[in-house]
């Protein structure tokens, strides 16, 4: 998704902004560009990867203490120079960066066309320029006011002029924006880690509002002009939580300090006896024992986190829930009852689609309790409920640590739950907060043993397809192994219920085709064996993913990767990890950039 930067300060702003798109290289982009004011505006953009657009600073540099800056992951017109941003009117004297769709542009452009306009790229952002130039009349806040107005649609938009050259003026309608208040200089960014080395301190832009940028700090009011208080949010991450730190990539980083996303996601809400405490989770006991369903909606890895919780409120809590893909929910028109709980789960609190499923629910009268690493995220602020992942923040566009924290946060949900409901008694609560408090040492000593990840990464790195299976909780633990290594390595991978495989699949594997097989699942061990046995019988090779203890797999696997003994609820969360590192050292392997996989970005907050 596209990013954006701002900087009003006393420093030169290129080397700032280039900086701070940096930074948010992970939400995926394919063009980028700067802007700076000095008396006259200059623009610096290329497409493709930031270097490009460095080449071009470095060979004409501009030269100015203000500027905006934007890297562009294309949806109107192809990865161009000139669709890249940032845009101006035709006089140069407005620029512009923007975020998101202007639904209506077809016709405003159409308009503007009319009227004598010409447009020097394809884009639907062009248009902004050409309108705060037109309704510009001496206040550069009117015009940009007056241009939301006539522009429909979902999106952030940021405006500077050397008219008034010593502020910029955003807009946020769905599409995050934050503010940095730094000590006589000021920032603008789509995402907090964009400028979190520059400052701690952050306002937080809310839908439909207006924030006016200069040294001194900013001033938000809403579009229609109310005047808005905002208290300052102070930052806690480390700024060492943002960087690469001793790994190669984030991503391993990011796998690597599960044990720690873990212990921080448990901290203060679980004793050892299986109590929980929900600091935002407002509900009492008698809302949780009258809810009839829990529906829980997301998409991707989020979406794969919600089939563990959709298994756990099933069969542990007997209480009826649903996982929807939010882009099916939305359209669905399900029958979201006023006693239903809704859960929406997304790391980054702003998929487009996840938000819709989320209002949908909240629309349908249920309370809605949103699952999110991103605290003043969007989502968070539709919510009657949240429950933070604390993961920080999670850079690889392949999410892994934030799925992982997604997991526990509905461990805690579900004991709390099962506590008000009488389905989860004293011993089993203790059992179950016994095991998530031991599951930060098994995670470690799953990481510890990558050597055989690796031996089966190298055995399936040239694999045409790769198909995962197993049941129950390890169902949904294939979903997500295959997912990371699609987005990861770009093999063509499926995952079914282990079930499932006789009715139609089977006919694909034939010799030597890799079938990935998770037995963590005491109850139904034989059952998976059963299609263990029919993919040895047609000549696929397995992988196994099993617990120590497990000594007949031997006799089955060509491979087996081992985690330690637990409770089979608990398992996912261990089991998940070879399946991440495996996906790690595939595309590794085939030489592919890890972080940001092509056609791939961070937060898809279009439709
Ligand atoms: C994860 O590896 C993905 N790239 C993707 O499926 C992601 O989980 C999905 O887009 C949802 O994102 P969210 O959690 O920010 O809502």
């Amino acid at each position: 998704m596209c990013g954006i930067m701002g900087y009003v300060g006393p420093q030169e702003a290129g080397p700032i902004l280039v900086d701070g798109l940096r930074r948010l290289e992970y939400r995926g982009y394919d063009s980028a560009g700067i802007a700076v004011t000095n008396g006259a505006i200059s623009v610096r953009k290329a497409q493709g990867k930031i270097a490009n657009l460095e080449a071009l600073i470095a060979s004409d540099p501009p030269s100015g203490s203000i500027g905006i800056g934007h890297t562009r992951w294309a949806t109107h017109g192809a990865p161009t120079d000139a669709n890249a941003h940032p845009h101006t009117d035709p006089s140069g004297e407005f620029v512009v960066v923007h975020n998101g769709i202007i639904e209506n542009f077809q016709s405003l452009k159409a308009e503007l066309t009319s009227g004598g306009s010409e447009f020097v790229s394809e884009t639907d952002s062009e248009i902004l320029a050409h309108l705060i130039a037109r309704e510009y009349d001496g206040d550069l806040v009117e015009a940009v006011r007056r241009t939301v107005a006539l522009s429909e649609g979902a999106y952030a938009m940021v405006v500077m002029s050397r008219r008034e050259p010593r502020k910029i003026v955003a807009v946020r309608k769905i599409s995050p924006l934050v503010v940095g208040l730094g000590d006589g200089e000021t920032f603008l960014a789509s995402d907090i880690p964009a400028v979190l080395h520059h400052t701690r301190d952050f306002l937080i832009i809310e839908d439909d509002e207006l924030v006016v940028v200069t040294e001194e700090g900013a001033v938000i009011e809403s579009i229609s002009g109310e005047a808005v208080e905002r208290e300052v949010v102070h930052i806690d991450w480390d700024a060492e939580q943002a960087e690469k730190g001793g790994f190669d990539t984030f991503m391993l980083k990011e796998i690597h300090e599960q044990p720690a996303v873990i212990t921080e996601t448990l901290a203060s809400r679980l004793d050892q006896n299986g109590k929980v405490w929900l600091e935002d989770v407002g509900f009492d006991d008698a809302y949780a024992a009258a809810i009839d369903r829990v529906w829980i909606t997301a998409c991707g890895t989020a979406f794969h986190a919600g089939l563990i919780g959709q298994e756990i409120f099933r069969r542990v809590l007997r209480l009826p829930a649903n996982v929807e893909y939010a882009h099916e929910l939305r359209y669905a028109d399900p029958i979201i009852g006023a006693n239903d709980l809704t859960i929406a789960i997304s790391q980054s609190g702003e998929t487009a689609d996840t938000l819709a499923a989320a209002r949908l629910a909240v629309d349908s009268g249920s309370r809605m309790l949103s699952i999110t690493n991103v605290v003043g995220s969007t989502l968070s602020r539709y919510a009657d409920d949240i429950l933070y992942t604390r993961a920080g923040p999670e850079i690889s566009v392949a999410s892994t640590k934030a799925y992982m924290a997604m997991l526990i946060a509905q461990y805690l949900l579900a004991l709390r739950l099962g506590a008000a409901r009488g389905t989860v008694d004293a011993e089993l609560a203790g059992r179950v907060a016994h095991g998530l408090h031991l599951l930060p040492a098994a995670i470690e000593e799953v990481l510890e043993r990558e050597a055989p990840v690796i031996a089966a990464a190298e055995s399936i790195v040239d694999a045409s397809d790769v198909y995962f299976i197993g049941r129950g909780l390890d169902y949904a633990i294939a979903m997500e192994g295959s997912l990371k290594l699609k987005e990861l390595s770009y093999l063509h991978s499926e995952a079914m219920p282990a079930g499932e495989l006789k009715h139609g699949t089977l006919a694909l594997i034939t010799d030597g085709v890799p079938v990935v097989v998770l037995l963590t699942q005491r109850a139904v061990y034989d059952k998976v064996i059963s299609a263990v046995q029919e993919v040895k019988a047609r000549g696929g090779r397995i992988i196994a993913v099993a617990y120590d203890s497990d000594t007949e797999i031997a006799d089955h696997a060509d491979m087996v990767l081992r985690i330690p003994d637990m409770e089979d609820l608990l398992a996912p969360v261990a089991a998940v990890v070879p399946l991440q590192l495996l996906a790690y050292h595939v595309a590794r392997l085939r030489g592919h950039d890890i972080d940001q996989p092509r056609n791939l970005a961070k937060s898809v907050t279009v439709e």
